[in-house]
Formats: C-alpha cells, structure tokens, sequence
C-alpha cells in the first residue's frame, strides 16, 4: 500500500450503524456531549453519581476527590468495598448467578465453563486456603501463572481478602521475577508447575525456584503450585504446596472483607525510562470503578454479548478486562490459554464462530500477523469462518495502521462493526481515549475523543495547550478514579515521571506524543516520546535492555538500545553494542550476537530480544560523552543522517554502524 493510498484511506469516516446505535447505552454524539458536559460542570457530582450507581459499598464514602496532597490524589476515600464482591458476590440472587462467566478454551481445545456462582466458590475456595497460610490485608502476593482461570481465581482470591497481587507475565526471566519479588517484598508466589502454549509445555515452577535462588527472596514463606499438566516438578517440602494440598477441607464460603477505596488492589510492574521497572500501584475503589463503567461504555456490553479480550493477564488489559472488568459487568466472557497461530492461524476466527463471541477485543500486532497468515494460506483467512454473531472490535496497546484497521472492518467485522481504537496505559487503569460504538463516527488509525470525565489535552513543553493540526504532548489535566496512586516504593519518581513541574507539576503527562485533527478535534497517537519502546503491543524500556547487555561483563564494554519501526510488531528493538574484544564480522558476529539475544532473554524475557545488533568499535557521542541517541535511531531505520554531526566526538564511526554484518 503506498503512502497516497493510506492518507485517502485516513480521511474515511464511518458513521455508527444507525440500528446498533439507537440501542446502545450512549446513543449518539448528543449523549456523549451530555455526558462530558456533565463531567464539565460537576466534575466532583458527575463521579460520585457513577460510582454510586456502579459499585456496591460496604461502607459508603461521604467525600469524593481529596486533592490536599497532589498528585497523590484520593477517591471515595473513606468509603468501604470489596473488589471480589463487586465481580461476584454481587450477582448472587440475580440472573447472572446462573450465568455462565468464563468460557475457558485450552491450549489443547478442550472447553470448559463456569457460572458465577462456581466462579464464587472456587474464588471464595482459595481465599480461604490463602487465609488458612496466613496471608492477609496489605500483604504482597506474587502471581506467575499461565492464561487459565485459575489465574483469575488467584487474583480474585487475593482481592477477596484484601492481600494486593502483583501479576508477573509468563514470558518474564527468573531474573526478572526475581526483581518484582524483592521490590514488592512478596510474601507468596502462585505458579503452575507447567504453562500450554503452542501444543507446547514451558516451565513456570523452575523458573520461580530459580528466581527464589538468586537470594534475598526471604519474604516468601509459600509457593503454592497450580498443577497444569501431568509433568512433575521439583517441590520443596515446608515451602511448596500443590493447589490440591492447598484447598484441601477449605471451605467454599469465605466473607469478603470490605477495605478501603485506596486500599491498594495491585501493583502491575511495567516498564520506564530507567533501568528499574515500575511498580504502578492501583486502588480499589477507583480503578474498579473504571473498569467497570468502560465495559458498559466502550464495549456497549449488553446481558447477551460474549465477550473476549485475548491480553493475557500479565498485562493491565488482562487486568481490567479479563480478571475485573468483565466480572464486574456480569458478562460472559471467553479466556484463552494458547496462542493465535495453534493448530493454525485460523485459531481466533475459529472460536470466535465456536462460542458466537459478540465483542472481540485484540492487538494490532495480532491482527497483523494473522493479516499475513490469511494472505498466504486461505484456509486460515476470516472467511473461512462464520463471524456472523460480531457486534463490536477492539484495538489495544499500540496505534492501529490505516491498513491493519480496514482489514479488520473488512474481513473480521463484515462492515457492520464498529472499531474501538482504545488508547490507555498501565497507569490510566482503563480506557481513556476511544470511539464509543454507538456515538463516534470512526477514523481508521485515530481513537477519536476521550471518554466523559477524562480531561485529556494536547500542551507543548511548558504545558501550554496547543492548536489542533501541531503535533505535542498527550497529558490529562484533572486526576481520574483508576490513575494511577504512586510507583510502589518511589513515589518521588511517581512525581517526577507523571507530573514533572516543568509542566506546572499538575498535568498528568502520559508520555506519548499526539495530534488533534484539524477538522473533528480527533486524537492520533504518534507514539512514545520517552525512552519506551513497544514491540508487539509489549512495553519495553530500552534503558531496561541497556542494562541487561551491559551486565554481561565479560563480552560488553557499551551498548545503546533504539527503536526502529517493523511491519509486523510495531516496533523492533535495535541494539548497538561495542564488545570489549575486538569487532567481530561474518560467522562470528552472528554467533556472538546469538549468544547477546540468549543473555537479554535470560535477563528480562524472550520478549525483549533485540532483533537486530550491531556491532561497532565506538558508539556515537557528544564531546561531552553522551550518546547521540537520536542518530542512532536514524542509522537503526536505515536513513542517511540528517542530523547535525557537527558535535559528534567520532563521525567516521556512523559509517561502521550503518553496517549490518
Ligand atoms: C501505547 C496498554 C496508540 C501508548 C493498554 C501507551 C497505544 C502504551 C494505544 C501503554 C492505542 C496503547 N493507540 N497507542 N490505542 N494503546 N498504546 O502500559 O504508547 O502496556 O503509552 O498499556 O501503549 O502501554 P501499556
């Protein structure tokens, strides 16, 4: 597709389909007007309202926004709830006790369901059986699991007693885990011996007993072990406990114990602009709150969709619309635990048709990928199955191509579903920018206007808004119920990273960069404006790869970690690295980059292999000794630099890195 095409395609508009929309919950851009209006004139009012139609409080708040120590804002603070008994409990004596909640499709095929009331149970089963090892309110618990339910049933379980879990992505390095343990000072992990992926089984359990091994680990007392798969695996007597041992003679009642709406419910690490992730702390109150009120907005979810969002819940998609938002809406939802491309590429399309998914919620990463599988093989194309029984898209993660974006309407949505292009991060807790399916008028590769409430704006350095049509800062100008409370031990980086004074210390800056449309005032993401890359819809701070090629002592003297775009993940990490041997080339370069590839994924996670490296004498630096990043990224894309190199300490060097060996 050439560069004309895809700016025609951009100018398209769809309108909502006229029927969907007249039965949709926002009906209309005059809804969504009088919703953010409302928002407008009564900030305060306006969530109040919400968050006393959408939770169930044990204890209700008298007092909504506490703005006495910004940027560590409060909401509905003195008010009481519990996360688990707004998924679950609540549900009990209505229709949806019955109701099938989680549809869980197996690596393997093999289907099962489960009804709130079991889903219940099996929560309140393990809360108990959690309790029973004395974990309790406030206590950290790791979770590493694999994508099935019990996954879901773990972090439910930890809400219903008030312990905060911290979700660790299967694909994550024992190092990695090892981190997180210590920084969140865990007193449990939950693992599985095996994960499924792919017709596959990769460990989980080793990696925890390798983690745990590296030391300093003594917060944990217990590992308790969900046994996926019929292979054995090492147990440590007095520390490990199989989930069978563990739920033996528990009861299956367990009272939720009501907690404070800023209780923290988790902390989610993700990646920055240093070397050290972030662990971004949510409430209970407000983030629940959101996620909750996004499922019945930006999904439109009526009592008959079957919902699917394919994040695994390592991520906060997986958080907010696998493992809480869904529950909270009483939706029936479908959980995946393999990958797009098992048996076949065919796979989603499959089971979309399967279980007559209604609202399927995805990556463009993904849809790129299966775009190429159905290009090149068209027994897996969409059309091969029925997808008759889709209302509603969604996009999540990265900015959607115009390509990718008419393909999905195409081929996926039969050109009667409306695309959500949902932009938030792991801070935001839930969706902030996004079209509403039965309101906005879509723009393929735009997601449209904030949602009601959140105040998002476009402002140059100083924090000055800035005209429609010029390229600026994303930052949301007045704090929002699921934003995130602080980074768990650093609330000075919180402050620093999300509300820098140079701004005026009050903006929010979300750290991507973005332009409103001339004509509709329309929000386009360009992109990360930090440090952070995003590979596959994966965040990755390339200081975090940086320090992971460095720590190899013995090979690398320097490295230099950029981004560069890709076709198929959005982004792909480019490392440069000077070796403290000489340069190598030809056979030797690539087995020495092999073995740099192994180290980055021993130390982070396969996830954060740089796909290209390239190998120098010299990395490019101002006199002053830093290092021209900016260059780099040009060298990385395959452009001539443009760039002023009259500063640079060592041009000839540029002409070594433009060489791929
Ligand atoms: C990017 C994922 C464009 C963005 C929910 C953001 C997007 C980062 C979109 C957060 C979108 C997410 N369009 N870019 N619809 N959604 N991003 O924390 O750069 O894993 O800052 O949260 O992903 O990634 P995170």
């Amino acid at each position: 597709m050439n560069a004309i095409e895809s700016v025609l395609i951009e100018n398209r508009v769809f309108a909502p389909n006229a029927v969907a929309a007249a039965a949709a919950r926002i009906s209309g851009m005059s809804a969504y007007d009088a919703l953010c209006a409302e928002a407008e004139r009564d900030f305060e009012g306006f969530w109040e309202r919400l968050a006393r139609a959408n939770l169930v409080w044990s204890k209700p708040f008298t007092k909504v926004l506490d703005e006495s120590n910004a940027p560590f804002y409060k909401w509905f603070e003195d008010g009481e709830l519990n996360a688990s008994a707004n998924c679950l409990d609540k549900h009990m004596g209505t229709p949806v006790e019955h109701k099938t909640a989680v549809i869980f499709e197996a690596d393997d095929g093999a289907v099962t369901r489960t009804s709130y009331r079991e889903l219940l149970s099996r929560v309140s089963q393990f809360a108990n059986a959690l309790l029973a090892d004395g974990i309790g309110k406030g206590d950290r618990v790791l979770i590493y699991m694999p994508m099935t339910l019990e996954g879901v049933i773990a972090m439910q379980a930890c809400a219903r007693i008030g312990a905060t879990h911290s979700v660790v992505f299967g694909g994550f390095s024992a190092k990695a885990l090892h981190e997180r343990i210590i920084d969140a000072g865990a007193v449990a992990v939950i693992t599985a011996n095996y994960q499924r992926r792919g017709g596959r089984e990769l460990p989980l359990k080793a990696i925890v007993d390798e983690g745990l091994a590296m030391g300093g680990c003594e917060t944990i007392k217990t590992v308790f072990v969900y046994q996926r798969t019929a292979n054995p695996c090492n147990m440590v007597a007095g520390r490990d406990k199989t989930f069978a041992e563990a739920l033996a003679g528990q009861s299956d009642n367990c009272p939720a114990l009501a907690v404070g709406a800023e209780h923290p419910l988790f902390v989610l690490y993700t990646s920055g602009s240093t070397g050290k992730p972030k662990g971004v702390q949510h409430s209970t109150g407000g983030y629940l709150l959101w996620a909750k009120l996004t499922m019945d907005w930006t999904f439109d979810l009526q009592p008959s969709d079957v919902f699917w969002c394919t994040a695994d819940i390592g991520w906060i998609t997986g958080h907010s619309y696998v493992a809480y938002g869904p529950l909270a809406a009483g939706a029936t939802q479908i959980i995946y635990e393999g990958v797009p491309t098992f048996p076949n590429a065919g796979r989603f399309w499959q089971m979309i048709e399967r279980h007559q998914c209604t609202i399927f919620y995805t990556a463009p990463t993904a849809i790129r990928s299966l775009i190429k599988a159905a290009e090149s093989d068209a027994n897996v194309h969409p059309a091969r199955s029925n997808l008759g029984s889709l209302r509603i898209l969604g996009s999540v993660g990265e900015p959607i191509n115009p390509e990718a974006w008419m393909w999905y309407y195409r081929n996926v949505g039969g050109e009667r579903c409306p695309i959500v292009d949902t932009f938030w991060q792991t801070e935001t807790g839930g969706h902030m920018i996004t079209p509403l399916p039965g309101a906005t008028p879509l723009v393929p590769g735009s997601c449209t206007l904030p949602l009601p409430g959140i105040m998002a704006a476009i402002v140059d350095e100083a924090g000055h808004d800035i005209a429609n049509g010029t390229g600026g800062l994303l930052v949301v100008k007045r704090p929002w119920p699921s934003m995130i409370r602080t980074i768990w031990n650093d609330p000075e980086r919180f402050k620093k990273a999300y509300f820098p004074t140079e701004m005026g210390g009050k903006l929010y800056l979300a750290g991507d960069g973005a332009v409103r449309s001339a004509d509709r005032g329309y929000f386009r993401i360009t992109g990360r404006i930090d440090d952070v890359l995003n590979v596959s819809g994966h965040r990755l701070g390339t200081m975090e790869i940086e320090s992971a090629l460095v720590s190899h002592t013995v090979l690398v003297a320097e490295a230099a970690v950029v981004g560069r775009p890709d076709d198929l993940t959005g982004e792909a990490v480019c490392a440069f690295v000077v070796l403290k041997g000489a340069r190598p080339t030809g056979d030797a370069a690539a087995a020495m980059a092999k073995e740099l590839r192994d180290w980055v994924a021993k130390e982070i996670g396969p996830l954060a292999k740089p796909k290209d490296i390239r190998f120098a004498e010299n990395l490019p630096k101002t006199r002053s000794g830093k290092i021209m990043r900016r260059l780099l990224r040009s060298v990385a894309k395959g452009e001539a630099v443009t760039q002023d190199t009259s500063t640079l300490e060592n041009p000839a060097i540029l002409d070594q890195l433009g060489q791929a060996w």
